[in-house]
């Protein structure tokens, strides 16, 4: 067994059963930015719409959803905030199931995305047929599925949640003495059940981005670095998870780094996140976590290959010529609104922050 995968299976120790993009960014000099700068933000105007991006994708995109009164989140704030703006288009910079999930929340807009293939490697280890079998075979379970998933996936659930809600809607079905079915990614529900003790099945997914962290060498770093913070996303191996200072959602680590008082910082996420944090905590320092060792099986360096595909281009394209729309059959999404409404609605009881990190 790997350093990287304690729990059993994962995609660490055996082939993928979906293709891994081989991603790569063109590198615009500052004039050709200037123009599609320019150009995305006319055609926002001219279209009635709004840029909706995840703290993964490409700084550019990100400085221009704020730019243009857009937003920058995690994947739950995105959902809000998709749901309580007044345009009749919102472009999607993430991965399809963000463009799904704004689809199912606002039927009666158009969600386009810069590339519809841009998916998540959750998503595809979870494929709708076999999940539900699964459910089916264990119907006397709350079926619970983290945001990352399809929308044929969500449609059977009960509840859907994100990496920052997990753990309160699980505490909360745990005290009401409900057994739980979770899917897809086995470290994030590992974590979860460590976190409330509930009895939990849990299916075999994973991010390729965070399985890739590794414990041995980031204790290493820890060791020779011992004033910085390591703050980490829960779908990562419990190895890494074990050396935390703060374990939490996108949206989370970047509030940690600018409320700590720490001034070094070892970040165990998707690089992409870097731009956000220097803008909430500047002059703090930010490390990538080791993502490569002994037992090394990276596939993604720290970057989401399918958050790598949106990008400046792709972005001025789709919305020229109203492209990459994203369609969800209505019967889905009649089910799938069920699962992610619950969630919307516990979270606003619980109080849970709006629009956190973008107030940096
Ligand atoms: P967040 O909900 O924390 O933004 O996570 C989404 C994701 O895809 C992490 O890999
Ligand atoms: Fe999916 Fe991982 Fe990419 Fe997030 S970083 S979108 S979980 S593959």
């Amino acid at each position: 067994m790997t350093d990287s995968c304690e729990v059993e299976g994962g995609y660490a120790d055996q082939d993928l059963p979906f293709d891994v993009p081989n991603t790569v960014t063109e590198v615009l000099d500052d004039e050709e930015k200037k123009v599609l700068y320019d150009r995305i933000e006319k055609l926002l105007k001219e279209k009635d719409a709004v840029l909706v991006a995840h703290y993964y994708v490409d700084a550019d995109l990100q400085i221009l959803a704020e730019k243009t009164g857009g937003y920058v989140s995690d994947s739950l704030d995105m959902a809000r905030f998709g749901n309580e703006c007044d345009a009749s288009t919102l472009v999607v910079a993430g991965v399809r199931f963000m463009g799904e999930t704004a689809k199912i929340l606002n039927p009666e807009k158009r969600i386009l995305m810069p590339d519809l293939d841009a998916n998540c490697s959750l998503d595809l280890g979870c494929e709708t047929k076999a999940f539900s079998k699964f459910c089916d075979e264990h119907s006397d379970r709350t079926v619970v599925v983290y945001a990352n998933t399809s929308a044929g996936v969500k449609a059977r659930a009960d509840w859907m949640v994100t990496s920052g809600s997990a753990v309160d809607v699980i505490k909360h079905l745990e005290a009401k003495g409900e057994k739980i079915l979770w899917a897809p990614d086995k470290y994030l529900g590992d974590y979860v059940q460590q976190q409330t003790g509930a009895e939990m099945l849990i299916w075999d997914g994973a991010c390729i981005v965070h399985e890739a962290f590794k414990g041995t060498e980031l204790e290493e770093m820890k060791k020779a670095r011992p004033d910085s913070k390591v703050l980490v996303h829960p779908e990562s191996p419990p190895s890494v998870i074990a050396l935390a200072d703060f374990v939490g959602s996108t949206t989370g680590i970047i509030n940690y780094a600018k409320d700590s008082d720490a001034k070094e910082f070892i970040v165990a996420t998707d690089r992409g996140i870097f731009h956000k944090m220097k803008a909430a905590a500047p002059g703090k320092v930010f490390l990538e976590a080791p993502n490569a060792g002994n037992s090394a099986t990276c596939q993604s360096c720290s970057h989401c290959p399918w958050m790598a595909m949106n990008n400046l281009k792709n972005l001025a394209d789709c919305l020229e010529k109203g492209t990459n729309e994203v369609f969800v059959d209505e019967k889905t999404s009649r089910l799938a609104v069920k699962s992610i409404t619950r969630l919307l609605d516990f979270s606003k009881d619980q109080g849970h922050v709006i629009y956190g990190a973008n107030d940096a």
